[in-house]
């Protein structure tokens, strides 16, 4: 219970920066010195991993680095990417080119920003792979060889996410789809994420197959296979279930939406927020709450029809038709829900937001951004809110 400074030095406990501060005053008299450093300690968490996020600017990687900044400290995560970044987005942290192909520049991150733990999120998603195989290949396969190594040599916490995408048709799909099953996908993207889950998690013993880089090398492999994600600030970066996100804006905007998938695709999907706190969950588990290297997480479940529904109680006259393309045939070979008893097991995963719930956040989210006159009068004054929040609340598990 106590911080202590000395010139050019600090340390404290992360749970103590009003009792710093007080302390701070009493050993530096300048003002300027004292809030250079009162600066650096708030923004630099000494006990706190520092975190290197790849391909950060997507849809995962922004709202993950705002919530593990505010839990490990601004300073303490690393945004990266091979796209310019938004100006607010310079202003939050530290931002930095890396490209996932350059395993040099990638050590000198690793070496310069004293990394402990790497997010990696680079990647071609399903659809867009498809339309590029040679360079989903090299991002999805050349730059996960390029992280484990990168892992093994400094002795990271590598996390590597997966997805539904990793199963394929002659996995089970009239039950949740477990976490052990025949994985036979047919996208390139599912194919480089069961190399992934496999070649992390081979190094590894687990249920006493040989599991090979943790084994091996003592590597820190992690993975989630996560379903569908939907998020209100940020797009959905070419994937199956896009669907579920492009359809809240185009019904704030048009009133109506043009669907790629059939009525009753059921696909699993997830709250932005649920994925990112199971991220959290399996970063900070510790190795003996850890069973097995690669979990499936669920939340929900809802097929376009059954979400088109949901979303007429805030746009009422909402319209859906429907045009099917090739993304029909991948949503056609993935699971309808996931088997993630075993992630709730072992380390408590617990996920919030069911399909109400979702859509009142979406809609509380978006309408400030459309203020669309295609919205519920219900909704604008309240009422539509407040029964949703009873709801949400009675139901959030
Ligand atoms: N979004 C989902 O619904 C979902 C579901 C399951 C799994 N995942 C996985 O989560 C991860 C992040 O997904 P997302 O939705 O944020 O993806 P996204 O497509 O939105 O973002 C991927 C990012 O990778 C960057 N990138 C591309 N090539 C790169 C390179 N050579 N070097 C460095 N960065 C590069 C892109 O610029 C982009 O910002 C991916 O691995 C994806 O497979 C996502």
């Amino acid at each position: 219970m106590f911080a202590f400074a000395k010139s050019g030095k600090t340390f404290l406990k992360p749970s103590i920066i009003g009792e710093q501060s007080v302390l701070l005053k009493t050993v530096y008299n300048s003002s300027q010195e004292l809030s250079q450093i009162h600066k650096r300690f708030i923004h630099k968490n000494t006990n706190s991993p520092n975190v290197l996020i790849t391909g950060s600017l997507g849809q995962l990687g922004t709202g993950l680095a705002r919530l593990m900044r505010q839990k490990y400290g601004k300073d303490n995560v690393i945004m990266s990417d091979i796209i310019k970044a938004p100006k607010e987005i310079l202003k939050s942290g530290p931002f930095i080119y890396a490209d996932i192909l350059d395993f040099k520049n990638l050590q000198e991150i690793v070496v310069n920003h004293r990394i402990d733990w790497l997010i990696h999120f680079s990647a071609l998603l399903s659809s867009v792979g498809e339309y590029n195989v040679p360079l989903a290949m090299r991002v999805n396969i050349d730059g996960l060889h390029n992280v484990l190594e990168l892992s093994r040599q400094y002795k990271l916490r590598l996390f590597v996410p997966s997805t539904i995408g990793a199963f394929g048709p002659q996995s089970p799909r009239n039950i949740p789809t477990p976490d052990f099953c025949v994985q036979r996908p047919q996208t390139i993207y599912g194919v480089s994420k069961v190399h992934a889950e496999l070649i992390g998690e081979v190094f590894t013993i687990v249920n006493s197959v040989a599991q090979y880089y943790w084994q091996k090398f003592g590597l820190d492999f992690r993975c989630l296979r996560f379903p569908g994600v939907i998020s209100a600030d940020t797009n959905p970066g070419g994937g199956t279930t896009d669907y579920a996100v492009s359809i809240f804006h185009e019904a704030l905007k048009y009133g109506s939406y043009e669907c790629y998938l059939k009525p009753d695709t059921r696909l699993p999907m997830m709250y932005i927020d649920d994925c990112l706190n199971s991220l959290m969950s399996i970063m900070e588990a510790s190795d003996d709450q850890l069973k097995q290297r690669t979990y499936n997480v669920n939340a929900i479940s809802f097929t376009p029809k059954e979400l088109t529904d949901a979303i007429k109680r805030y746009v009422p006259n909402f319209k859906v038709s429907y045009k099917l393309d090739g993304r029909q045939t991948i949503a056609d070979t993935w699971p309808r829900s996931l088997d993630d008893t075993n992630a709730r097991q072992d380390w408590g995963w617990n996920h919030k937001y069911d399909l109400d719930g979702l859509c009142q956040t979406m809609f509380n989210a978006l309408q400030k951004q459309y203020n669309s006159p295609h919205m519920s009068p219900d909704f604008t004054n309240n009422k539509l809110n407040e029964e949703s929040q009873n709801s949400f609340a009675a139901t959030a598990y």
